[in-house]
């Protein structure tokens, strides 16, 4: 195990914000993660992956716990529907990559997704028309208010869109595994538009599709600071969107079971004028305008916040439509 006070947390977030924490503590096994004393840690206590989907707003006075639980294992291959036991602390990717590569369908819309498996769970992460949930079979976590081991069935995770109970519950339940279904017969999901004219005949067919299009529109994380995209997309109430449309017809809209209508917050963010504007190191990126960059390499939480500010402001005064953050903000 390792614990660490006073801890540098800047290569432990993909923002790359210079923030530290009180102690920092890894964990290799269930076990380790069982005997830390939980009543001695610095409080609040969080759990963070690769730092992917989150900002500090500035140091944090607690603990942070990473896991280092990595392992990926077919528990049958015999199944047609194969499932994969997966450690929290596998790289998302390195699972999906591996997948591929072994010919199993399932995870390879999901592919070049930042991040570790335990927070892919929590976060339940999504891309071209795949989410997490679509492929999670069961999750399995310490509870710290318990103290011991509990498993969840899908259907008891509460998924939603870039929601479930781990993120409800607030830091109760630490994820040590998440229990992966995935098909050896061809399943290719290509309704999202961009892979729409893709014939594949292996799942790395589509993998590369998806790399191609992510580095094309998205910043190369080793190059440059974000979080992803900063922003969900909003859920507008029928009428809004039929104002939003009534002044621009072409306005991309998805429809959704609940009756509100689904419209990208890239696309509001654009057309607020926010594109390419920027607060002291932070900016808003122009290829994508749903992620905010640390485009100095020195932008500070209140940069970065000055600008998340100034964006919500700018799309509530001109479209009269509220965004919410996907990013998690620590410590506000
Ligand atoms: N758009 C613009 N201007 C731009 C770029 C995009 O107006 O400069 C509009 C376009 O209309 C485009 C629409 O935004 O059709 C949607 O863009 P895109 O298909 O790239 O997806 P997104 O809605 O912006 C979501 C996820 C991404 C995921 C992509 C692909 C959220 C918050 N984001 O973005 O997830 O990769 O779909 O499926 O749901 C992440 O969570 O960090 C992330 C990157």
């Amino acid at each position: 195990m390792v614990r660490i006070e006073n801890y540098d947390l800047s290569g432990r977030n993909t923002f790359r914000m210079k923030v530290k924490c009180a102690l920092f503590v890894e964990y290799e096994t269930v076990g380790e993660l069982e005997s830390i004393d939980w009543d001695s840690l610095p409080r609040p206590v969080i759990s963070v992956g690769a730092g992917s989907n989150l900002l500090f707003a500035g140091d944090f006075p607690g603990t942070v716990l990473h896991s280092a639980i990595r392992y990926i294992k077919y528990v049958d291959m015999g199944l047609d529907s194969v499932p994969v036991m997966v450690g929290a602390g596998v790289k998302f990717d390195d699972f999906v990559a591996k997948a591929c590569a072994d010919n199993l369908w399932g995870v390879e819309n999901l592919s070049l997704i930042p991040g570790d498996v335990g927070a892919a769970a929590v976060q339940n992460i999504g891309a071209y028309g795949v989410e997490a949930a679509d492929v999670i079979d069961g999750v399995t976590c310490y509870d710290t208010v318990a103290r011991r081991m509990v498993k969840f069935k899908a259907g008891e995770c509460g998924y939603g869109y870039r929601e479930s109970l781990f993120k409800k519950t607030a830091g109760r339940y630490v994820i040590t595994g998440v229990l992966f279904r995935l098909n050896r017969s061809p399943k290719p999901r290509l309704e999202y538009r961009g892979l729409s004219g893709l014939v594949p005949k292996c799942p790395q067919d589509v993998r590369n599709e998806v790399i191609r299009i992510r580095r094309s529109k998205l910043p190369d994380p080793e190059e440059l600071g974000s979080a992803g995209s900063f922003f969900k997309n909003p859920m507008v109430p029928p009428e809004v969107y039929s104002r939003i449309a009534g002044e621009f017809p072409n306005v991309p809209h998805y429809a959704t079971s609940g009756g509100d209508v689904k419209v990208p917050a890239a696309w509001l963010i654009e057309n607020s004028g926010m594109k390419g504007r920027s607060v002291g190191g932070a900016a808003v990126y122009a290829k994508q305008p749903l992620v905010i960059v640390n485009a100095s390499g020195d932008a500070t939480p209140s940069d970065v916040l000055a600008l998340e500010k100034m964006i919500v402001e700018a799309v509530r005064s001109r479209f009269g439509v509220e965004l919410h953050p996907e990013v998690e903000h620590i410590g506000l």
